[in-house]
């Protein structure tokens, strides 16, 4: 389970910038990074879904600067990056979390609502990462896609936001390759299911979750902190040759398939 000692300190002096960072896996990795040491600055569409985060991470002993943009927005998104070089000075890791989900049937799902997915994960990460990429430059930093397991096989009714996470998955080699070469390394984490977390309430009824359970080959879900661990894991020297990887967080549940039988 998490080891806690690994990440004191781990990230002391680095600045991280984290959309989607006041709730959920994104808010927990937020968290995460500060108590690792690292500033940070948390982004969504609302202010008043960054506040709850904000306060924890400061009643921890942290700072972290709350600023609203919606990851869709270029412009919104390269204000924000603004406001935090202007708030902490610097930025140095990038975690790109903001994310829309909901269940539909390919053939009941609407243009603009498979549009909405793609542009929210996909042109989201590439905006937030092409707004940072001056920044990152400087400071030999790096990136942290969010991503998914969805699209490894197929997963009915989740046609759009499997699209969208190949979408970003393609984005973290990319990257890797074009921007390794300037010092910056990108890399994604996709996590499986994971306990307590808005997407598994709203995404898996509740009686299906025992047999969900029994497919995971290490026979529970995920907890927000095994995400954490590997994202402070990522984003420390101890993965300074890590880059273009998605690492796949979720015991193994993508291998024996996606459905429950
Ligand atoms: N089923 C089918 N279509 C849906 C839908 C659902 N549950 N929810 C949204 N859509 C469609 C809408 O009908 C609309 O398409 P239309 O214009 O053809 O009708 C389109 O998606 C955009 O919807 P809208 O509500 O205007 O978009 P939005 O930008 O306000 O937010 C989401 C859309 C998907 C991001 C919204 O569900 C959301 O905010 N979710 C919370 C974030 C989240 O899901 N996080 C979990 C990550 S795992």
């Amino acid at each position: 389970m998490a080891n806690k000692v690994f990440r004191e300190n781990i990230l002391q002096g680095k600045v991280a910038f984290v959309t989607g960072g006041g709730t959920g896996i994104t808010g927990g990795v937020a968290r995460a990074l500060s108590k690792a040491g690292a500033k940070v600055a948390i982004t969504s569409r609302k202010t008043e879904n960054l506040e709850p985060m904000k306060k924890t991470i400061e009643d921890g002993g942290g700072e972290c600067f709350a600023v609203a943009s919606d990851v869709r927005d270029y412009e919104a998104v390269e204000s924000a990056i603004a406001a935090t070089i202007d708030h902490f000075g610097k930025i140095d890791i990038v975690v790109n979390g903001a994310a829309g989900n909901f269940l539909c049937k390919a053939s009941e799902l609407s243009a603009n609502g498979f549009g909405t997915v793609v542009d929210i994960d996909t042109k989201g990460t590439f905006n937030v990462c092409r707004a940072s990429y001056e920044e990152l430059k400087k400071n030999g930093g790096q990136i942290i896609n969010i991503s998914a397991t969805l699209h490894y096989l197929a997963t009915p009714m989740q046609i759009h936001v499997s699209a969208a996470k190949a979408g970003v998955d393609a984005i973290t080699r990319n990257l890797a390759v074009e921007w390794g070469r300037k010092g910056i390394r990108v890399n994604g984490i996709a996590p499986g299911p994971i306990e307590d977390t808005e997407g598994m309430k709203r995404l898996l009824p509740p009686q299906l979750k025992e047999a969900l359970t029994r497919k995971i080959p290490l026979q529970r879900f995920g907890l927000i902190e095994d995400i954490e661990n590997s994202a402070v894991f990522l984003a420390s020297d101890g993965a300074s040759y890590i880059n273009g990887v998605t690492l796949v967080v979720d015991g193994g549940h993508w291998l024996t398939g996606t459905g429950l039988g």
